[in-house]
Protein backbone atom coordinates (compact mmCIF):
# COMPACT_ATOMS: atom_id res chain seq x y z
CA UNK A 1 0.00 0.00 0.00
CA UNK A 2 1.72 3.20 -0.71
CA UNK A 3 1.97 5.78 1.82
CA UNK A 4 -0.73 8.03 0.31
CA UNK A 5 -3.33 5.43 0.64
CA UNK A 6 -2.64 4.90 4.48
CA UNK A 7 -3.00 9.23 4.90
CA UNK A 8 -6.63 10.03 4.47
CA UNK A 9 -6.02 13.43 5.53
CA UNK A 10 -4.29 15.17 8.67
CA UNK A 11 -4.37 12.10 11.27
CA UNK A 12 -3.92 12.07 14.80
CA UNK A 13 -1.62 9.30 15.78
CA UNK A 14 -1.75 7.25 18.45
CA UNK A 15 1.70 7.14 20.77
CA UNK A 16 1.76 3.99 22.40
CA UNK A 17 4.66 4.80 24.46
CA UNK A 18 1.79 6.46 26.19
CA UNK A 19 -0.57 3.79 26.63
CA UNK A 20 -1.02 1.06 29.74
CA UNK A 21 1.22 -1.77 28.54
CA UNK A 22 -0.37 -4.15 31.08
CA UNK A 23 -3.09 -3.67 28.94
CA UNK A 24 -1.38 -2.95 25.51
CA UNK A 25 -3.60 -4.62 23.15
CA UNK A 26 -7.17 -3.19 24.55
CA UNK A 27 -6.07 0.66 24.24
CA UNK A 28 -4.98 -0.48 20.53
CA UNK A 29 -8.44 -1.91 19.60
CA UNK A 30 -9.93 1.11 21.34
CA UNK A 31 -7.95 3.84 19.55
CA UNK A 32 -8.67 1.71 16.17
CA UNK A 33 -12.21 1.28 16.44
CA UNK A 34 -12.51 5.36 17.23
CA UNK A 35 -10.96 5.74 13.99
CA UNK A 36 -6.89 6.02 14.24
CA UNK A 37 -5.86 4.48 11.37
CA UNK A 38 -1.62 5.10 11.87
CA UNK A 39 0.19 4.00 15.38
CA UNK A 40 3.16 5.51 16.69
CA UNK A 41 5.66 2.94 18.24
CA UNK A 42 8.54 4.97 20.07
CA UNK A 43 12.05 2.78 20.09
CA UNK A 44 14.41 4.67 22.70
CA UNK A 45 18.14 2.80 22.77
CA UNK A 46 18.79 4.62 26.03
CA UNK A 47 21.55 6.15 24.29
CA UNK A 48 20.24 8.70 21.48
CA UNK A 49 17.92 8.97 23.87
CA UNK A 50 18.13 8.56 27.57
CA UNK A 51 15.17 5.50 27.89
CA UNK A 52 15.02 2.15 26.63
CA UNK A 53 11.55 1.79 25.78
CA UNK A 54 10.17 -0.79 23.62
CA UNK A 55 11.40 -2.86 20.12
CA UNK A 56 10.68 -5.22 17.87
CA UNK A 57 9.28 -7.88 20.16
CA UNK A 58 6.40 -5.84 21.14
CA UNK A 59 6.31 -5.03 17.92
CA UNK A 60 6.03 -8.16 16.61
CA UNK A 61 2.86 -8.84 19.42
CA UNK A 62 0.96 -6.51 18.69
CA UNK A 63 1.43 -6.21 14.72
CA UNK A 64 -1.41 -8.60 13.47
CA UNK A 65 -3.75 -7.03 15.76
CA UNK A 66 -3.06 -3.73 13.99
CA UNK A 67 -2.93 -5.05 10.65
CA UNK A 68 -6.31 -7.37 10.90
CA UNK A 69 -7.68 -3.89 11.60
CA UNK A 70 -6.17 -2.09 8.88
CA UNK A 71 -3.59 -0.17 10.66
CA UNK A 72 -0.79 0.88 10.00
CA UNK A 73 2.52 0.72 12.31
CA UNK A 74 4.83 3.88 12.28
CA UNK A 75 7.73 3.31 14.21
CA UNK A 76 9.88 6.20 15.25
CA UNK A 77 13.49 4.91 16.04
CA UNK A 78 14.97 7.14 18.90
CA UNK A 79 18.34 5.23 18.55
CA UNK A 80 22.13 5.32 17.15
CA UNK A 81 22.74 3.56 14.19
CA UNK A 82 19.45 3.50 12.81
CA UNK A 83 19.83 1.14 10.01
CA UNK A 84 21.16 -1.62 12.05
CA UNK A 85 17.38 -2.22 12.97
CA UNK A 86 15.65 -1.97 10.07
CA UNK A 87 15.82 -5.55 8.74
CA UNK A 88 14.41 -6.25 12.66
CA UNK A 89 11.62 -4.27 12.61
CA UNK A 90 10.69 -5.16 8.76
CA UNK A 91 10.31 -8.55 10.04
CA UNK A 92 8.33 -7.89 13.22
CA UNK A 93 5.60 -6.10 11.12
CA UNK A 94 6.69 -2.40 10.94
CA UNK A 95 5.09 -0.40 7.87
CA UNK A 96 7.29 2.85 8.50
CA UNK A 97 10.28 3.35 9.75
CA UNK A 98 11.16 7.41 11.38
CA UNK A 99 14.99 7.71 12.12
CA UNK A 100 16.36 11.17 13.25
CA UNK A 101 18.74 13.45 11.08
CA UNK A 102 21.25 13.62 14.18
CA UNK A 103 22.02 9.79 13.87
CA UNK A 104 22.98 9.67 10.66
CA UNK A 105 25.25 11.55 7.80
CA UNK A 106 23.48 10.42 4.83
CA UNK A 107 19.80 10.63 5.69
CA UNK A 108 18.62 9.96 1.38
CA UNK A 109 21.05 6.40 1.88
CA UNK A 110 19.09 4.93 4.68
CA UNK A 111 15.80 5.70 3.33
CA UNK A 112 16.84 4.13 0.11
CA UNK A 113 17.80 1.36 2.65
CA UNK A 114 14.89 1.40 4.63
CA UNK A 115 12.96 1.07 1.13
CA UNK A 116 14.65 -2.04 0.44
CA UNK A 117 12.76 -3.67 3.41
CA UNK A 118 9.53 -2.97 1.96
CA UNK A 119 9.63 0.28 4.67
CA UNK A 120 7.96 3.88 4.07
CA UNK A 121 10.92 6.48 5.29
CA UNK A 122 10.66 9.24 7.87
CA UNK A 123 13.27 11.76 9.07
CA UNK A 124 13.15 12.96 12.33
CA UNK A 125 14.68 16.22 13.99
CA UNK A 126 15.40 17.75 17.37
CA UNK A 127 14.31 20.93 18.68
CA UNK A 128 17.85 22.47 17.61
CA UNK A 129 18.32 21.45 14.17
CA UNK A 130 17.32 23.54 11.52
CA UNK A 131 14.42 22.25 9.36
CA UNK A 132 16.34 24.33 6.21
CA UNK A 133 19.18 21.79 6.92
CA UNK A 134 16.58 18.85 7.52
CA UNK A 135 14.19 19.67 4.34
CA UNK A 136 17.93 19.81 2.21
CA UNK A 137 18.50 15.53 2.96
CA UNK A 138 14.98 14.90 2.52
CA UNK A 139 15.02 13.35 -0.71
CA UNK A 140 13.34 9.92 -0.78
CA UNK A 141 11.55 10.41 2.20
CA UNK A 142 7.48 10.11 2.96
CA UNK A 143 7.61 12.19 5.77
CA UNK A 144 9.52 14.12 8.14
CA UNK A 145 9.13 13.86 11.59
CA UNK A 146 9.64 18.21 13.70
CA UNK A 147 10.19 17.27 17.66
CA UNK A 148 8.11 19.93 19.27
CA UNK A 149 9.95 18.26 22.74
CA UNK A 150 13.26 16.87 23.51
CA UNK A 151 12.40 13.06 22.44
CA UNK A 152 12.70 10.59 25.39
CA UNK A 153 9.84 10.70 27.81
CA UNK A 154 6.04 11.05 26.76
CA UNK A 155 4.24 13.80 28.80
CA UNK A 156 6.64 16.69 28.21
CA UNK A 157 4.74 20.23 27.16
CA UNK A 158 4.83 21.33 23.80
CA UNK A 159 7.30 23.84 22.71
CA UNK A 160 5.80 26.93 21.16
CA UNK A 161 9.07 27.38 19.19
CA UNK A 162 7.97 24.66 17.16
CA UNK A 163 4.80 26.23 15.17
CA UNK A 164 7.56 28.67 13.32
CA UNK A 165 9.27 25.16 12.85
CA UNK A 166 6.98 23.60 11.10
CA UNK A 167 6.05 25.96 8.79
CA UNK A 168 9.32 26.77 7.52
CA UNK A 169 9.72 22.94 6.85
CA UNK A 170 6.38 22.78 5.06
CA UNK A 171 7.28 25.50 3.23
CA UNK A 172 10.22 24.19 2.16
CA UNK A 173 9.05 20.67 1.29
CA UNK A 174 7.61 18.96 -1.72
CA UNK A 175 3.77 18.95 -1.06
CA UNK A 176 3.55 14.96 -1.15
CA UNK A 177 5.83 14.51 1.78
CA UNK A 178 4.03 14.81 4.89
CA UNK A 179 5.18 16.95 7.87
CA UNK A 180 4.62 14.95 11.19
CA UNK A 181 4.71 16.68 14.53
CA UNK A 182 5.36 14.65 17.98
CA UNK A 183 5.49 15.88 21.63
CA UNK A 184 3.26 17.48 24.11
CA UNK A 185 -0.20 17.33 21.30
CA UNK A 186 -3.21 17.72 22.79
CA UNK A 187 -6.11 20.02 22.84
CA UNK A 188 -4.65 23.22 22.74
CA UNK A 189 -2.12 22.61 20.50
CA UNK A 190 -3.19 20.63 17.97
CA UNK A 191 -4.96 22.97 16.02
CA UNK A 192 -2.54 25.65 15.90
CA UNK A 193 0.13 22.58 15.06
CA UNK A 194 -1.96 21.81 12.11
CA UNK A 195 -2.22 25.39 10.74
CA UNK A 196 1.23 25.49 10.80
CA UNK A 197 1.48 22.47 8.44
CA UNK A 198 1.37 19.38 10.10
CA UNK A 199 -1.04 16.31 9.00
CA UNK A 200 0.24 13.63 11.19
CA UNK A 201 -0.04 14.49 14.39
CA UNK A 202 0.86 12.23 17.44
CA UNK A 203 -0.47 12.60 20.78
CA UNK A 204 0.62 10.00 23.38
CA UNK A 205 -0.56 11.40 26.96
CA UNK A 206 -3.38 13.71 25.73
CA UNK A 207 -5.20 10.15 24.53
CA UNK A 208 -3.87 7.51 27.11
CA UNK A 209 -3.23 9.41 29.98
CA UNK A 210 -7.01 9.94 30.89
CA UNK A 211 -9.66 7.84 31.41
CA UNK A 212 -11.39 7.12 27.57
CA UNK A 213 -8.60 6.86 25.19
CA UNK A 214 -11.31 6.28 22.36
CA UNK A 215 -13.28 9.82 23.22
CA UNK A 216 -9.83 11.64 23.62
CA UNK A 217 -8.75 10.09 20.16
CA UNK A 218 -12.35 11.66 18.81
CA UNK A 219 -12.01 15.14 20.31
CA UNK A 220 -8.76 15.57 18.72
CA UNK A 221 -9.73 13.94 15.18
CA UNK A 222 -12.45 16.61 15.45
CA UNK A 223 -10.21 19.27 16.09
CA UNK A 224 -8.73 18.97 12.43
CA UNK A 225 -11.20 18.21 10.63
C1 LIG B 1 8.76 10.88 23.00
C2 LIG B 1 8.05 10.26 21.84
C3 LIG B 1 6.64 10.67 21.68
C4 LIG B 1 5.78 10.59 22.92
C5 LIG B 1 4.77 11.68 22.77
O1 LIG B 1 9.98 11.34 22.67
O2 LIG B 1 8.70 10.46 20.61
O3 LIG B 1 6.02 10.01 20.58
O4 LIG B 1 5.13 9.37 23.15
O5 LIG B 1 4.07 11.79 23.94
P1 LIG B 1 3.19 13.09 24.29
O6 LIG B 1 2.14 13.20 23.22
O7 LIG B 1 2.66 12.79 25.63
O8 LIG B 1 4.12 14.27 24.26
ZN1 LIG C 1 7.62 9.59 18.91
Amino acid sequence: MAWNDWVRGPEVEPSLYAADFAALGADIVTVLDAGARILHFDTGDGHFVEPVTIGPIVLQAIAPLVHDRDGILDCHLMVDDPEHHFEQFAKAGADSVTFHYEATDDPPALAARARKHGLRAGLAFNPTTQPSDVAARAEGFDLVLCMSIWPGYSGQTFMPEALGRLGKLRALLPDDVRVQVDGGIGAETIGPAHEAGADLLVAGSALFDGRDPGAAYGRLAEAIR
